[in-house]
């Protein structure tokens, strides 16, 4: 059996098509947004030049309004609901039509330091595409200062209890007829529901219909969530943003001020009643009531809380292998349906970076030895049950490889 990180690498270079790495084979066959920037860094841990070939090509489908699609269809593949067809992007490459949580910079910045002289020409290339990006959600995508999402699959957590509220607002009467791929690839019972998916594909197709115009989604999708998972990684990722324009030399008072907008924007999330970060649904004013893994990536974007640590030690003292994506002392917990309790490696990787880069060091090693144990004992899966530890979802996967080369090994 080859090592950990044989398999790892092995991983990676299974899914990698090409300049894009597919998150795991038939499940997921084009390149996502997020998942990308996690294989990037997985790559440039032995190859720092695929590695940025990854955050390259995904800008490649960037519009030209600054949106970068959380999906990119290079090739067509039957295998996938819903494909190119369904979703109309208008962008250069056939994509979907909403993005999915900015870490591109932040691993932008991991992988320039790593070969400082080799990213230098890179970063250039890639600055004022990262600044569109970032430019678009501010201008487009904020509430109060928070980031708002208008799709679930838009914060990647897609069926997270987080959006309850704001999915029950939704009456998907004339969704039409459609045929989900994803449970012929997993257990539907790992999935989210008929009830989530025909809302799903309701607001992809409102979407559609309104060309995927942003001033004209703001008055009429009543789905908008100011989210924990975009506000903490876009804040996180202007910081980043601004290392690097630093390096470049470029002039960053706008990033800077964009961090301050975001900073206060972070503490309207906060839910003084739940004592936690929380999702707050903008259309009807309610909260979530939600601590989810999502609320933790609040030191990954530089804001120390204390009674947020009261809430990490709580909640990880009840799993084997936290962090879960939902409370476990929730009656919405269901420890292996995707976002609504399974511990997924990524999520792990971001708090743990935070954790460490607040000083939380104790905390933070404790996670990376966790989630290492998990990898090693159940395998590369997209996400695992946190009591169990059994895996869930797709194996062979891009970004839990990802996660082992770049933090957990
Ligand atoms: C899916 O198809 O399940 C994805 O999460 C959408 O991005």
């Amino acid at each position: 059996m080859p090592d950990m990180d044989e398999q790892a690498r092995a991983i990676l270079r299974g899914n990698d098509r090409g300049g894009y790495t597919v998150p795991t084979a038939g499940l997921y066959p084009y390149q996502w947004n997020w998942d990308s920037a996690f294989a990037a860094w997985g790559f440039a841990t032995f190859d720092v030049e695929r590695g940025w070939d990854e955050i390259e090509t995904l800008f490649s489908g960037q519009w030209g309004n600054g949106m970068v699609p959380h999906i990119l269809f290079h090739r067509p593949d039957p295998g996938y609901f819903p494909g190119p067809e369904v979703w109309g992007g208008i962008g250069p490459v056939a994509s979907s039509g909403i993005s999915q949580p900015p870490v591109a910079a932040s691993f932008a910045r991991r992988i320039y330091d790593l070969d400082p002289e080799a990213g230098l020409p890179v970063v250039a290339r890639l600055f004022p595409k990262m600044l569109a990006w970032h430019r678009w959600f501010m201008e487009w995508r904020l509430d109060q200062g928070a980031v708002c999402i208008t799709h679930p699959w838009e914060a990647g957590r897609d069926n997270t209890p987080d959006w309850d509220g704001a999915m029950a607002g939704i009456d998907p009467i004339d969704v039409g007829d459609y045929t989900r791929r994803d449970t012929s690839h997993v257990d539907p019972e790992m999935r989210p529901t008929k009830y989530d998916y025909d809302r799903y594909v309701w607001l992809v197709r409102l979407g559609r219909r309104l060309n995927w115009d942003e001033a004209a989604l703001l008055e009429q999708n009543p789905f908008r969530v100011a989210d924990p998972t975009m506000t903490f990684t876009l804040l996180r990722a202007q910081r980043d943003l601004a290392a690097l324009g630093r390096i470049l030399k470029e002039d960053v008072s706008e990033i800077e001020a964009a961090i301050a907008v975001l900073e206060a924007g972070a503490e309207t999330l906060w839910n003084a009643e739940l004592a936690s970060y929380d999702a707050r649904d903008v259309r009807s004013g309610q909260w979530a009531n939600c601590v989810s893994n999502a609320s933790f990536l609040c030191w990954y974007a530089g804001i120390q809380n204390p009674a947020m640590e009261a809430q990490y030690d709580r909640i990880t003292s009840v799993c084997t292998y936290p962090v879960p994506s939902h409370d476990p002392s929730s009656d919405r917990f269901d420890p292996k349906r995707y976002w609504r309790g399974p511990t997924w490696g990524i999520m792990n990787a971001l708090i743990g970076i935070g954790l460490q880069d607040c000083g939380l060091v104790e905390r933070a090693e404790n996670l990376r030895t966790s989630t290492a144990d998990l990898i090693r004992e159940y395998g590369f899966a997209e996400y695992f049950d946190p009591i169990s530890g059994d895996a869930a979802g797709g194996g062979t996967f891009t970004w839990t490889a990802a996660v082992w080369l770049g933090w957990a090994s």
